[in-house]
Formats: structure tokens, sequence, C-alpha cells
């Protein structure tokens, strides 16, 4: 028996990078075999931020690749792409009548959007969580997976759904947000969250040869300018991203490099070595995959599908409640 219904989302970013794996991916996989999961590229969303789409199709193809390929299954869980099921649209309209704007300009997320992309404050950006909610409800998910950031919008998805179900009848059930065990992963410059626009990430596609010679780049301990200068293991990036791919001898190599006994070369080695060992089977799967496009393409069909029985359902429901129908 599964435990309820979980519902995430993703920009299309296109590849994914470990940072993504840690922090989302690996946790949403694990929790397939509890939960009915319902994983989905969210390209309208994307359009908030992006004016030119010439990369959207590929990123698209790029992000389920990298999906399937790390172990989220299309037979346990739904995975499809946000606007092949446009009842979400809809449903986005409806709710954007009775989500007060006030609520929406509070937006901690709206509010640096403003800041990063000034030109570009399009009405869609002010309604990003009002249609993230409608992502949710429409699938009565009760269970959302997110990062740190995106709990303010888990707030605003609850303050919603009690609107809704205080204005008309009880229809949606609160959802709530759960964070992953994995803290932020920090970029290679050890300076940002690894992202793909700060250009500090490591691509799980990546070949093992292009994922050390990525490693060789990163940035380690600053006080450790010589190879004979102690260390200081609980500064540096490379350590912190040990914990997540080396973790047995991870104790031994922190007393060598406070001893000076390794030098950062040798610890990047350990790290490329450990991480290509993890991402080879992920690699292959992937490359596979990447052979056999129609199956991709059915795997999103099918999604949609899937997804659309529950939205076209919960619809009907909505408009009923709002006596629309
Ligand atoms: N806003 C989320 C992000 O940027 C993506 C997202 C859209 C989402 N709809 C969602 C996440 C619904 C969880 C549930 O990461």
């Amino acid at each position: 028996m599964k435990r309820g219904r979980i519902f995430s989302g993703a920009r299309p970013t296109g590849r994914q990078h470990i940072g993504n794996y840690l922090g989302a991916l690996q946790n949403w996989v694990k929790l397939q075999d509890d939960y009915n999961c319902i994983y989905c590229i969210v390209d309208i969303h994307a359009l908030t931020s992006l004016e030119d789409t010439r990369n959207l199709q590929n990123n698209i193809h790029e992000m389920i690749l990298d999906w399937l390929a790390i172990g989220l299954d299309s037979k346990k869980s739904i995975l499809f792409v946000q606007s092949h099921v446009p009842e979400v649209m809809e449903l986005h309209t409806l709710l954007s009548m009775i989500t007060p704007l006030s609520w929406l300009l509070r937006v901690p997320t709206f509010k640096e959007k403003v800041k990063l992309q000034p030109d570009n404050v399009n009405y869609g950006l002010v309604g990003y969580p009002v249609l993230m909610t409608s992502d949710i409800v429409l699938y009565k998910a009760t269970v959302v997976p997110v990062g740190e950031d995106q709990l303010p919008h888990l707030e605003l998805a609850r303050e919603i759904t009690r609107r809704f179900n205080n204005l008309f009848s009880y229809t949606f059930p609160e959802p709530e947000g759960i964070l992953t065990h994995y803290p932020l992963v920090v970029g290679l410059d050890g300076k940002e969250k690894m992202s793909k626009q700060a250009g500090n990430d490591i691509e799980l596609a990546l070949s093992a040869e292009e994922t050390i010679e990525k490693i060789k780049t990163a940035y380690t301990d600053p006080a450790r300018r010589y190879r004979t200068d102690p260390g200081h293991p609980e500064k540096c990036n490379i350590y912190k991203l040990m914990f997540y791919f080396n973790s047995t001898s991870i104790s031994a190599i922190a007393e060598e490099c406070k001893e000076a006994k390794i030098g950062c070369v040798d610890c990047k080695m350990i790290l490329a070595t450990a991480i290509n060992k993890v991402l080879e089977p992920i690699r292959e799967k992937r490359a596979e995959l990447a052979n056999n496009p129609k199956y991709i393409t059915e795997v999103l069909s099918d999604g949609a599908d899937r997804a659309r029985v529950i939205a076209r359902e919960t619809l009907i429901e909505v408009k009923k409640n709002m006596k629309l129908i």
C-alpha cells in the first residue's frame, strides 16, 4: 500500500548535474517505492524567465534522459511535461481569481526575480506560485519534496488551498513540503550553489575524463598554498563532496590532509574516481536511452495520458464546486 501522492517538478534546465542529483533526484528515486509519484518538467514555469525558447525542446529531452538514467521509473511513477496536460493552465486561471495580489507580491522569489530580470517582470512571473499550486492540487498531491528555496511557495500553496476550500467546498487536501536530507551542494568554485549558469557544476553526462578535468579546476582550502601546508578539510569543498561519494575512507583522508600527507591534487583524484564509479552505470544507461528517441517520446506521452486522467477529474470537481457547471 502506497502512502499517498507526491508531486514535484523542475524547470527544463537541460543536462542535470550532481547538485540536482544529490539535492533532489536521488530522493525522488527513493520515494517511488513508498508513494505514487508524479514528476513533472515544468516548461510553462520556465517561460516566466525565458524569452529565447530555441533550446527548450532539447533541454526537455536532455533532462528526461538524465531522469530515466538515474532511476526514475516510468512504470512506477508518472513522468511528464507540464504543457502536455494543459488542464493545469485552466486551473491556474481559476485559482488566480481567488489569490490576493498582495500575497504574491510578498513572495521572496518574486522580489529576487524582479531584481534579476527588471526588464521582464511579466504577468506570469507574479503568478508563478499560483501555477505551482495548480500543479500540485490538480493531482491532489499531499507531499511535495522540494529544496529549501521553494518553501515559501509551498506555504502559499497551502494558503490558496485553504482559501479555495473555505470559499467553495472542500476540494483539495493541503499539500505539505518535505525537505531532502542533503544540504545545498556547493559548486566547484566554492562560492555559490552548484548551478549551470555559474558554470561550477559537474554534469552527470560528462565522460569520466571530462569529470576528472572539471574536478581538477575545483577550488580547495585557500590556506593550503603549498603541498606542505596543513589542510582544513572542514573548509574544503572537495572534502564536502567526498562525503556523498566516498564515505568509507573519509576520516582517514581528513587526517592525512591535516598532516599534509596528501595534497589537493591527490584528493581531487580520489573524488573524481569515486564520482566516476557512481556515475558509470548512469552514463551507460543514458547512452542507451539516447539511442532510442522513440522510447523517450513514448514515456512522455504515456505520462501525460495518465496525468490527464487525474487532471480532468479534478477540474470537473473544481468547476462544480465553483458553480461553473
Ligand atoms: N518552482 C519549482 C522550482 O523552481 C518547480 C516547480 C514547479 C515545482 N511546480 C512545482 C516544484 C510543483 C514542486 C511542486 O524548483
